[in-house]
């Protein structure tokens, strides 16, 4: 299986990098427009192999899309990143034109390629990507979801001050420091119910840390995360990979399910060799129905800033 990464920046390199550890994939390609950089951070990684014990070949290049021929996965960081205080919604701009050059020149080389896009704004860019290059929407899965719902675990295991191996939750709704709804009424400790064991107002501020988690990092580290984005993204590339069918909440082109359409926003879905395989519809209360909804808006207003 061969894999593109395109943007050796933090997200892409250490997205490249759980992959090889991973060791499920033949090759990964990293493709960034700075001149070297992905050929040296492709060789450092390579440099690794050895000491990590992964033979997944890991190649850079300096923008030659050939060398991503016949991906079956291609991943798209490409953009900039948020700086402190800023929100992802506000990189449209730039990022937009970037996201859809690079889609156009992965699916010329790899016509059969699967795509999941982390650049932000992530819903609208996923959005962007379904309408630049019609693909079928299985095709196309934003990652938003998956990198929410492990910040979300995280907090979750901090609150209750257990291994996070203890806790399962999900994040839906839009990757937005506003959007985000963390399904806090449905997440267990070990298939008992966390409102078994936190107050409400413990699992308000969970949500609330978990919404506002990239914002959190951005703050401390100056630049946006890449360590659990890129971890994110590989669970995502291993799932299609290894056709392992699991279920993650990941940004999706809706028709009709959760009662929206024309949008892609985080609902879960199982991922599998065809990409997302299915959208699974959860019964929702009407608090969280209402959130989604909410959030569904506020990504819809963002898409409109396309045109
Ligand atoms: C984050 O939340 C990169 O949007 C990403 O850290």
């Amino acid at each position: 299986m061969k894999i593109t990464v395109v943007g050796a920046g933090a997200v892409g390199a250490s997205c490249a990098e759980y992959i090889a550890i991973k060791d499920f994939a033949s090759e990964v390609v990293l493709l960034d427009i700075k001149e070297g950089f992905a050929e040296g951070k492709a060789m450092d990684l390579m440099q690794t192999a050895t000491l990590n014990g992964f033979d997944t070949t890991i190649t850079g290049t300096t923008g030659d899309y050939s060398k991503t021929k016949d991906s079956q996965v291609a991943v798209i960081t490409s953009g900039i990143p948020r700086k402190p205080g800023m929100t992802r919604e506000e990189l449209i701009g730039i990022n937009a034109g970037i996201v859809k050059d690079v889609a156009s020149e992965l699916i010329k080389h790899s016509p059969e390629v699967t795509i999941i896009v982390v650049s932000n704004p992530m819903d609208t860019m996923t959005y962007l990507a379904h309408k630049e290059l019609g693909l079928p929407k299985h095709r196309i899965i934003g990652m938003g979801g998956a990198l929410d719902s492990a910040r979300f675990k995280y907090r979750l295991s901090e609150a209750l001050g257990c291994p996070s191996s203890d806790v399962d939750g999900m994040v839906i709704g839009g990757h937005s420091d506003t959007g985000m709804l963390p399904l806090t009424r449905l997440a267990t400790r070990n298939s008992v119910r966390v409102t078994e064991f936190l107050s409400e107002d413990r699992l308000a501020q969970v949500a609330e840390d978990t919404k506002v988690g990239g914002a959190t990092l951005t703050k401390l580290l100056g630049t946006s995360a890449w360590y659990a984005p890129g971890a994110a993204v590989s669970s995502l590339v291993q799932s299609i990979a290894c056709d392992q069918k699991k279920m993650f909440p990941c940004s999706t082109l809706l028709d009709g399910e959760y009662g929206l359409k024309d949008l892609c926003i985080g609902v879960p879905v199982i991922i599998g060799k065809n990409g997302i395989e299915k959208v699974v519809e959860i019964e929702l209360n009407e608090q969280e129905k209402a959130k989604l909804k909410e959030s569904a808006e506020a990504v819809k207003k963002t898409n409109g800033l396309l045109e």
